[in-house]
């Protein structure tokens, strides 16, 4: 039997892994075991509860207002002893956190082999997204399987000169988890007070994003939603206060808006998939929205998701007040343009990709 032990820290991980984990519990010919870093806690705490996953090890390292060594130094000493405890055939990391990196570097120091799940994501800018650009280039360099969730990131894989043998393309296990969350008969207060007006689900938490580009962000939403009284706006606020102090500062007293508490993954996927329209610098939720089919606005100048933006449902505005200002518009004021976001096709998968994840763990050598 092969032990396989699965390691991840932040939400996003946490979405994208606990699908997997429990495909994986399921397979006899694999010994599943979970660690977290805990690099988020609430925020991490939220998803294990809903997919009901209980970790074997958890290092607890999130310090408020941490920053790259703290992290990057705390799971690295951390996951030795675990490492060597544990002794695993196969350590199994998610994108391109910095839990993700250090996982896979703690993995290389101990010659154990590197499972890179949602592995060939891109932009080719070292700056942006930053750090993760680096982590996913590095986890490439040492994985063993790289599950690529598209064909796209599959082949710049392959021009980078991975094995063929080992670049799988899988889907995105974001669609899995979806295929759970995701009801008709959702209910929440916030639908409550939405109502019949068209809903702006709204997010921003990224590193290059801080300062100036952000505040600048919240001012156009700012103005776009005193001009547009008949839209309801939604904002669950990362718990970075860097993130959260200008939020609450530029947006707090906008009527026809709600700053809310990180939402649960339920409550967020299904107000997304009630959308009108989203505006977000998030990677998993530029996903999710193309799969879902809700046209969404992106609020970075690169993309590691072209996917979407090919088929038609994201489009990349970057954090111009201009060009963020002109792509709302006309969404609100052209059915045409706004139906060819909402009619483009899902790139992501259809759901099954843990199941092939497990297929190849469980029976390759
Ligand atoms: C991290 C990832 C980023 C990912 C994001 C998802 C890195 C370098 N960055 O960035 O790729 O997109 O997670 O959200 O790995 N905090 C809490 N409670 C929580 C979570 C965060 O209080 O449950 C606060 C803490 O003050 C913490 C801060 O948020 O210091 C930032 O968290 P951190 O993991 O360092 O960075 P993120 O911006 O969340
Ligand atoms: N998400 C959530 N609650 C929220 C905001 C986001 O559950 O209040 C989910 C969202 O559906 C997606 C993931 O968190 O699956 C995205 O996380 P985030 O944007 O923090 O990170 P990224 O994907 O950019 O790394």
């Amino acid at each position: 039997m092969r032990k396989v032990l699965v390691i991840f820290g932040t939400r996003p991980e946490a979405i994208k892994m606990c699908p997997l984990v429990r495909v994986l519990n399921e397979r006899p010919g694999v010994e599943t075991r979970v660690c977290v870093t805990g690099q988020h806690r609430e925020m991490l705490d939220q998803v294990l509860e809903v997919f009901d996953v209980h970790p074997d090890v958890d290092l607890s390292i999130m310090q408020k207002g941490q920053d790259l060594f703290d992290i990057t130094l705390a799971i690295l000493q951390k996951l030795r002893d675990v490492l060597r405890a544990e002794a695993p055939d196969v350590v199994l990391v998610h994108g391109d956190t910095t839990t993700a990196f250090v996982a896979m570097l703690s993995a290389f120091y101990l010659g154990i082999p590197v499972g890179h799940v949602e592995a060939g994501l891109r932009t080719g800018r070292m700056d942006s997204p930053f750090p993760e650009e680096f982590n996913r280039q590095a986890i490439g360099l040492v994985a063993t399987y790289h599950f690529a969730p598209t064909s796209h990131a599959a082949e710049d894989l392959l021009r980078e000169g991975k094995d063929p043998a080992r670049v799988f393309v899988t889907g995105n296990t974001v669609v899995d988890a979806m295929r759970t969350t995701v009801r008709e008969d959702f209910s929440h207060p916030l639908l409550d007070w939405i109502g019949p007006r068209r809903l702006l689900f709204m997010t921003a938490h990224r590193r290059e994003n801080w300062g100036a580009p952000l505040s600048r962000i919240f001012q156009v939403v700012r103005a776009l939603l005193l001009a547009h009284p008949d839209l309801a706006a939604i904002y669950p606020v990362h718990m970075n206060p860097k993130v959260r102090e200008p939020a609450f500062e530029i947006l707090g007293d906008v009527p026809n808006l709600k700053l809310v508490d990180p939402l649960d993954v339920v409550a967020c996927h299904n107000l997304e998939a009630r959308a009108f329209l989203c505006l977000t610098d998030s990677g998993g939720i530029q996903e999710e929205c193309a799969a879902l089919g809700t046209p969404t606005l992106v609020l970075r100048e690169t993309t590691e998701r072209p996917e979407g933006v090919a088929t038609g449902n994201l489009r990349l505005v970057g954090t111009d007040a201009d060009r963020i200002i002109a792509a709302v518009t006309e969404l609100i004021e052209d059915p045409a343009a706004y139906q060819a976001m909402r009619n483009a096709q899902n790139p992501y998968g259809d759901g099954h990709a843990s199941e092939r994840i497990a297929d190849i763990l469980e029976n390759e050598a």
